[in-house]
């Protein structure tokens, strides 16, 4: 695992961009694993920029959501579909039909969830993955857990991820409870994996998933496996690797 800590979020995102916009120049039609969140946003302004300077060409790039709410129209401000439309697929040339996002209106979630893990592998998996992390230290919306769940499912959400999700509603209660995620084994499979994670809440979660033995109760921890992990921390986020 490469650890790299920065002194400022947006020099982080730049980098990070870095290794996104060298995967899409290396092979124009390779396949992004995407995530929502803070944390990848730097990552999404840089790519926009080099997009605008005509430096990168989403054209025959595709790509495939971590996860999406449960029960959420696609129109909702909160939903995965409409922050990556707001903040990345929009702004770039990337083609609606190469864009996955889980489906938060179905009907037949097993159905779909199996849908989703066969798209996945018949793109040919995922070329470079990007993830945040949760203060709980899940990834996606894999919550901690007595085992690493395999494939794309259902999730039902932890208080804690409630409570930090909370701050994009209006009340508490409009938080959604459930999620369909990615699970973790097309994360894994993922030819290479980039995280992210910024800001003093997440510390104790960039420990544990760093220095603690591979447990899902920290999901996180399970990139100490992957071959090719790159970890972009800011100083808040990498305060406690130092101390015992
Ligand atoms: C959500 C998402 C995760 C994300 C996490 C952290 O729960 N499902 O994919 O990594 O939040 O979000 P943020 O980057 O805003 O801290």
């Amino acid at each position: 695992m490469r650890i790299l800590i920065y002194d400022d979020v947006e020099k982080l995102g730049k980098a990070a961009s870095i290794l996104f916009a060298a995967k899409i120049i290396e092979k124009p039609d390779c396949v992004l694993g995407m995530a929502t969140g803070s944390s990848p946003l730097p990552v999404y302004r840089s790519l926009v920029e080099l997009y605008e300077q005509g430096i990168i060409d989403f054209d025959r790039v595709r790509s495939f959501n971590l996860d999406e709410y449960v029960g959420i129209s696609r129109s909702n401000e909160q939903s995965y579909y409409r922050f990556m439309y707001d903040n990345l697929f929009s702004k770039v040339n990337i083609r609606p039909e190469n864009v996955h996002v889980p489906n938060p209106a179905s009907d037949d979630w097993v159905g779909d969830c199996a849908a989703y893990d066969e798209a996945i592998s018949e793109a040919g998996g995922i070329d470079l993955q990007i993830l945040g992390i949760g203060e709980n230290g899940h990834i996606g919306f894999n919550e901690p857990c007595r085992f690493f769940p395999f494939g794309t499912h259902i999730e039902e959400l932890t208080q804690s991820t409630i409570n930090a999700n909370k701050r994009f509603f209006e009340k508490e209660e409009d938080v959604p409870k459930t999620a369909m995620t990615m699970g973790i084994g097309p994360i894994m499979k993922a030819k290479a994996v980039v995280l992210i994670a910024t800001g003093g809440a997440k510390a104790k979660a960039v420990k544990s998933m760093l220095l603690d033995p591979v447990d899902p109760m920290c999901p996180a921890s399970v990139l100490q496996l992957h071959p090719a992990a790159t970890v972009f921390l800011d100083e808040a986020a990498a305060l406690l690797l130092n101390k015992g």
